[in-house]
Order: C-alpha cells, then structure tokens, then sequence
C-alpha cells in the first residue's frame, strides 16, 4: 500500500478533481505490474497495472493493491471492478472507500458478490491525507482550502504604510511551489495583487500551476499584468482578453467563491495573503490546512499582523532562515 501511495503521487496537479491513485499487483510475493492515475481522462490505476503486463493469464493467481476503491460506474473511462472481475484476482487489497456517491462502496460490494475477498483499511490516514482534496469536495461539497503566509518573529507580514517586503528564506519556496502544485486554483486579496504583483505559479516542479484569483470587490485591482486571471467582484461579470471578471451575488463572497470553485471541479484553493484575505476564510471557518513560515531572526516591529488562529499544530520543520509550521484545522 506503500507503494501504491508512492505511485498515487506521480499524478500531482494532474488529475484534479479526481483522485489520487496507484496500484501495485503481486504474484507469489512479488511486485509485477504497477500503475498510477496520470492525468484525468487517463485510465485508472488498476487498468495501467493490468495492461502494463504482457501475460495476463496469471492475474487469477495474483493480489491487487489499490489505495482507493475501484470505480464501479461508466464514467470517462469504463468501471474497473469489471475489469478486475474479468482477471479474478484471489484477493483486493483496498485504501479506503470512494467517498462519490457514484461508488461508495458499490465497487467493493460488486467484487464481493462475484466471489473475489476484499480487504479494506489499510494505511487510512495515510490515503485520506493523500486524497484530502477529494474527500473534502465529495464530503462536504466545497474545496478544501490551504492558507499560507511568511511572517517575521515578532509576528507581522509586512511593515506598513503598505509594501512589498520579502521575509522568509532559503528553502521556503520549494516548499511554496509544492503546493502550488498540487492545488487546482490559489487566491490572494487585491491589496497583496497590487502591492506584490505575484506570478502565484509553480515555475519549481513538472507540472501544472494552479488556476489564478484574486479577491477584488470594489475592482481596485491593477491588471495589467500578462497572465490568466479570474478576478472575484461586487460589479460586473465580463471577459477582458485573459482577465475574467466574475460578480459575486452571495452577501458572503466566500461563500460564492467556493460556489463558484466547486461548479468549476476545482477541488482545492491555496490562500497566500494578505492579511485580511487569509483571516477571513479563518473567521468563516473554510480553512482546512496552514503553512507558516516564521523567520528566526527578522523583525518588522509593528505591521500588518499575522492571521490568528486556533489550529493543531501538526508538523515543523527548521529551515535555514524559517520555522515552517503546518497546522490543521481542530476537527
Ligand atoms: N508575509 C506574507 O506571507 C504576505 C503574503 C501576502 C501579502 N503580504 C503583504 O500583506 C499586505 C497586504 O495585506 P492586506 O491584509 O492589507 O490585504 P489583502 O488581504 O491582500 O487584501 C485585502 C482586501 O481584499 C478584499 N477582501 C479580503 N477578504 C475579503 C472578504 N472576505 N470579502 C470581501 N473582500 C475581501 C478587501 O478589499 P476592499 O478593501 O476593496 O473591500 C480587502 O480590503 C501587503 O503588504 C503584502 O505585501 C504578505
């Protein structure tokens, strides 16, 4: 299950909103075939192990290892418990349930009933974190959402008056890039667009960059800037070149955003600032992770103070120059 996981991880940033996963088939103890979900639209995991492999005739000799539950409706691709059935594996080794109503539980129940032993609950915590993002969208209907901000060790994000101001180091944006990476869409407030003019992309890592926003009720914001964004407003719904202006109806914006990111498939937001943007989601209760950088040697001395927060701290990590801190919300 360890290496399904490993394999499950190969399709970062390309598989949104599905979900993570890889597959690992074995014959008398060893590995023989393996695959991963590559990209959405691509075959499952369990259909690359299993056409990966040239003799298929001893697949009804052979485990399978699945981090989540095999699919069981027509989709894009057809369902794979029939695939599996075909083979007759002796046993399905199975991470967790398939949180979609489409299939919770349906694929497993399906092998069950043509005689093929499941086992389920295998590294679970390991599975949910992997696929959070999934989960979270399945579960709750709305995307899970990541905060993340650098702050100075007397705790402020910037000085003021207002300013673009670098205060975490070596080593934090690889960390920055990781996530952006992994995360369908990334936000920040108007104030951090105008002041910071960030390119908020991954330029680190293979792989996607995430779908730009930016939080501008009263459109303050100063768009000049040659990129694709989705910029979120009180006034007006309109196309201009690559800027999409989208007007939020709901009292709360935030509540429409995650409306919006969810009729969207967009299964995860990352929030990098500033303040008053990251704080707000904190307040509305709709922030699920955060990831602090917190400098072991900078002050600012007075600024816009860092977000504030009751979450469990989870992990932490001395880098050269920052504490990176991980926190999930108290469930
Ligand atoms: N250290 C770090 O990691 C970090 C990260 C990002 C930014 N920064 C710094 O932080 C400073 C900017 O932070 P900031 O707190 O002043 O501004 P900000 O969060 O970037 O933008 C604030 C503005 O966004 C809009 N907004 C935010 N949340 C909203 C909500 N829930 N509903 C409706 N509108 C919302 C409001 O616009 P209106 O006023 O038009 O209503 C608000 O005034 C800059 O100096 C920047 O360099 C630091």
């Amino acid at each position: 299950m360890s290496r399904c996981l490993e394999l499950a991880r190969r399709g970062l940033g390309y598989v949104n909103p599905n979900p993570l996963v890889g597959c690992v088939i074995v014959h008398n103890n060893e590995i023989i075939s393996e695959g991963w979900h590559v990209a959405i639209g691509q075959a499952h995991a369990e259909r690359m192990a299993i056409l990966a492999l040239k003799d298929r005739s001893i697949l009804s000799e052979c485990d399978l290892y699945l981090n989540l539950e095999p699919c069981s409706h027509f989709g894009k691709t057809p369902p794979c418990a029939d695939l599996i059935l075909e083979h007759q594996f002796k046993k399905v080794y199975v991470g967790l349930l398939d949180p979609n109503p489409l299939v919770a539980g349906s694929g497993i129940q399906k092998l069950q009933e043509h005689g093929i032993q499941v086992e389920t609950n295998i590294l679970a915590d390991e599975c949910l974190t992997l696929n959070r993002f999934f989960y979270k969208f399945h579960t709750e209907k709305r995307p899970f959402v990541t905060l993340k901000w650098a702050e100075s060790k007397d705790g402020f994000l910037a000085p003021l008056p207002i300013q673009r101001f670098q205060i975490s180091g070596v080593g934090t944006t690889e960390i920055t890039h990781a996530l952006r990476l992994e995360h369908a869409a990334i936000l920040v407030g108007v104030e951090t667009w105008n002041i910071d003019q960030p390119l908020l992309s991954n330029r680190l890592f293979e792989g996607p960059s995430p779908k730009k926003f930016v939080l501008d009720p009263n459109l303050r914001g100063n768009y000049t800037i040659d990129s694709e964004v989705v910029v979120f407003n009180r006034k007006k719904t309109e196309s201009n070149g690559l800027i999409q202006y989208v007007q939020i109806e709901e009292f709360d914006m935030l509540q429409g955003i995650m409306r919006f990111l969810c009729d969207h498939q967009l299964n995860s937001l990352m929030v990098e600032g500033g303040s008053k943007t990251l704080q707000s989601f904190i307040d509305a209760n709709l922030a699920d992770e955060i990831h602090t950088y917190k400098s072991k040697t900078g002050m600012i001395g007075g600024g816009i103070e860092a977000p504030k927060h009751q979450f469990d701290k989870i992990n932490e990590v001395d880098l050269p120059d920052d504490i990176h801190m991980k926190f999930n919300r108290i469930s």
